[in-house]
């Protein structure tokens, strides 16, 4: 069965400190949302919420259409897989997967036959008779999940459960976890602060910090389109060139000044009404800011910087340079020969601009979704509609909706 879950203007605060502020939150049917942000920001304290560890200090939880405020954790039909995954030590993996089934009564011939199927999906089947401590660590978390999917729960709750395996079991366990998801279809909120596991993994992609949701979109929508400098600079990796510049409007035509050149905005981006001439921040993204010598036609612009940095990385080399009394970050082919203190000269496409507010910090540039000059008009145009219409309709909704909660709490 797959259950909606909505989080609608919930609070926690510990004492003095608020963990989570007025959280909106829909986490679709069958979905696969990703929770990211810094440390403490708020990820497990969210889904304890959920789970039922720990009660909201103010706002509703509703998984499915019923309220759950109230209801116990074991009532609330939720499995939660732990970044320490906490098996049994004197049981082998067959008790360790039966354990929850037989703590709920269920028949000894039911509970053979789901222990049997979840062990095949987990590749377990080989491994019934060891204990824990005769597993590596990633087939330990194997065990951990099979505990979380053989109960079948409405929703699949993770906190980090892959952040103490090494690189390249966690590369592994993610694929895996997406072709679990894919054939079982349980709605899943997923807590992580790897951005890579959270690109890769999520339908959407919920982005907080210091307790508050900043954004929530399709992981494209959110690289392409951050609603504030936090979003931009928290996905993307290397992370996001931040620049100071200056933004003036000569008869309607918007232009940006920034690391001594001016360009004219893209036609085809738009400027929120926060916009207003003055100081802005300006975002390039790493691989938006080219070695001239490897950049294609439409970048445009032409900025000449001093290396300070190069760092190769095999398949490409990171330089870092001073351009205008500024340091940027650019992606460069590999074997480029440039060094430490090269005049170099960097491109970089005007239409990938970002623009921030340079007091709130929050965009000022609606840009086409799929950016780029090299998509059809019509796609683009398409897309970008969308992307605004469902944007602001998020925003209206979650206010809307906390105020009227918030009331109900009082009341
Ligand atoms: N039981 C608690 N008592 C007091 N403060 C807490 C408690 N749990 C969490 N916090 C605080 O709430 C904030 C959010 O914590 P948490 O949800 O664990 O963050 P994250 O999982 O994103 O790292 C942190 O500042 C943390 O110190
Ligand atoms: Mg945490």
């Amino acid at each position: 069965m797959l259950s909606e879950v909505r989080f609608e203007g919930v609070h926690k605060i510990f004492g003095t400190e608020t963990a989570v502020e007025d959280l909106n939150l829909r986490v679709n049917a069958g979905e696969f949302l990703v929770l990211v942000g810094p440390s403490g920001c708020g990820k497990t304290t969210t889904l304890r919420m959920l789970a039922g560890l720990e009660r909201p200090s103010y706002g509703r939880i509703l998984i499915g259409d019923k309220l759950v405020n109230n209801v116990s954790p074991r009532f609330r039909d939720v499995a939660m897989v732990f970044q320490s995954y906490a098996l049994y030590p004197h049981m082998n993996v067959y008790d360790n997967l039966a354990f929850g089934m037989r703590a709920r009564g269920a028949a000894g011939s039911v509970i053979a036959q789901r222990v049997k199927e979840t062990a095949e999906v987990l590749g377990l089947a080989q491994l019934m008779k060891r204990r824990p401590s005769e597993l590596s660590g990633g087939q330990r978390q194997r065990v951990a999940l099979g505990r979380a999917l053989i109960r079948q729960p409405q929703v699949f709750l993770m906190d980090e459960p892959l952040s103490n395996l090494d690189a390249g079991l966690r590369v592994q366990m993610r694929a895996e976890l997406s072709r679990l998801h894919e054939r079982f279809r349980v709605t899943t909120l997923y807590v992580t602060h790897d951005q890579v596991e959270a690109m890769t993994m999520g339908d959407r992609i919920a982005v907080m910090n210091s307790g508050r949701l900043q954004q929530v979109d399709a992981p494209e929508t959110l690289y392409d389109n951050p609603a504030n400098i936090f979003v931009a600079g928290f996905i993307g990796s290397p992370r996001m060139n931040f620049v100071r510049g200056s933004l003036t409007t000569t008869r309607g035509v918007a232009a940006v000044e920034f690391l001594g050149v001016t360009t004219p905005l893209s036609s085809r981006a738009k400027l929120t009404a926060e916009a207003a001439d003055g100081a802005v921040t300006v975002g390039l993204r790493p691989e938006d800011l080219m070695w001239r010598r490897a950049a294609p036609p439409e970048s445009t612009l032409t900025l000449s910087a001093e290396v300070d940095v190069v760092e190769p990385m095999g398949h490409e080399a990171y330089v870092t340079a001073v351009c205008a009394g500024e340091t940027v970050t650019s992606r460069f082919p590999p074997r480029s020969g440039v060094r430490t203190r090269d005049r170099i000269e960097l491109a970089l496409n005007p239409a990938r601009l970002h623009l921030f507010d340079a007091r709130s910090g929050n965009t000022i540039l609606q840009r086409p979704v799929a950016g780029g000059a090299e998509l059809p008009r019509s796609v683009g145009e398409a897309r970008v509609d969308e992307s605004e219409e469902g944007r602001s309709e998020r925003q209206r909704e979650p206010h809307t909706r906390s105020a009227q909660s918030r009331a109900e709490e009082i009341s």
